[in-house]
């Protein structure tokens, strides 16, 4: 397993994609676990199997279909990941990580990340979109951080500010556009652990104490990277099962898959406004 990717490789992955295609996107979208529908809405679409790419991991898990998908939505360019690497899946985190450097190499600016999440706040229903406004980096105090390493001094600072992870112009236009658009649209902290087991009712009720509204699997190592890369983040995140605090309903991948088809359209609307709106 590669702990750390050095420049040079990820570089090898980049020119392979410029190789591909001619489109320049300044926007990534990555989404989530049953969020993929919005990939085949890409208009003059370039398909890129991470397969194809040098270094790349390759996922594996259902509901995640594996290529960039590079063309026109909205009117912008946009390169969106159909399909995201897990660390759950037995991958670094660098190399869970490696499509957002390689973003930064392409000129990737903005990050928009979607995932699908446990609802912990008690307010929360399956089917609800939330708005990150910031999250909890579990995964990375118990010392998996994707930066670990030897710093790439070309990217970034080995020490990047996470003050403002979630970019809050991009917040507000998300605002706006979901007002404009009639769906309902929740805020809150995301919390992010490694999985692939749910939480135990009492890793939920300590969740809850730390402030969290949803938790999930993904996120927060992309969106620490594409921060380290000076790149600007929005977070979306699909609640896909309300989180079992007292032990009395089970959680199952079906049924986040299944959430999904009902927060796809929602999570689409979203992002079609702020591609609109940017
Ligand atoms: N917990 C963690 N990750 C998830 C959940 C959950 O309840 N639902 C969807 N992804």
């Amino acid at each position: 397993m590669q702990t750390y990717i050095p420049l040079a490789q990820i570089d090898e992955a980049a020119q392979e994609v410029r190789k591909r295609t001619l489109h320049k996107p300044r926007i990534a979208i990555i989404l989530g676990s049953g969020l993929n529908g919005l990939a085949d809405s890409v208009q003059k679409a370039d398909l890129i199997p991470y397969g194809d790419l040098p270094h790349f991991p390759v996922s594996t898990v259902e509901g995640h279909a594996g290529r960039f998908v590079i063309g026109e939505l909205e009117g912008q360019t946009v390169l969106v990941m159909q399909g995201r690497i897990h660390y759950y899946e037995g991958y670094s985190m660098a190399q869970v990580t490696l499509p957002v450097r390689v973003m930064q190499r392409l000129g990737i600016e903005t990050l928009i990340v979607t995932n699908a999440a446990g609802g912990v706040h008690p307010d929360f229903q399956p089917g609800d979109v939330m708005l990150i406004t910031d999250n909890l980096n579990l995964i990375g105090m118990s010392g998996l951080n994707p930066l670990m390493g030897p710093n790439l001094d070309e990217i970034g600072p080995r020490f990047p500010d996470m003050s403002q992870a979630y970019d809050r112009g991009l917040c507000e236009l998300a605002r706006k556009v979901a007002k404009e658009s009639g769906v309902q649209l929740r805020e809150g902290v995301y919390a992010g652990l490694s999985g692939p087991s749910f939480e135990s009712p009492a890793d939920l009720r300590f969740l809850r104490l730390a402030g969290t509204d949803a938790v999930g699997m993904s996120t927060v190592p992309e969106v620490i990277v594409a921060r380290h890369g000076g790149m600007r983040a929005l977070g979306l995140s699909g609640i896909s099962n309300k989180a079992n605090l007292d032990g009395s309903t089970v959680t199952t991948h079906e049924e986040v898959i299944e959430a999904g088809k009902v927060i796809t359209p929602k999570v689409e609307k979203i992002i079609r406004g702020v591609l609109r709106g940017m």
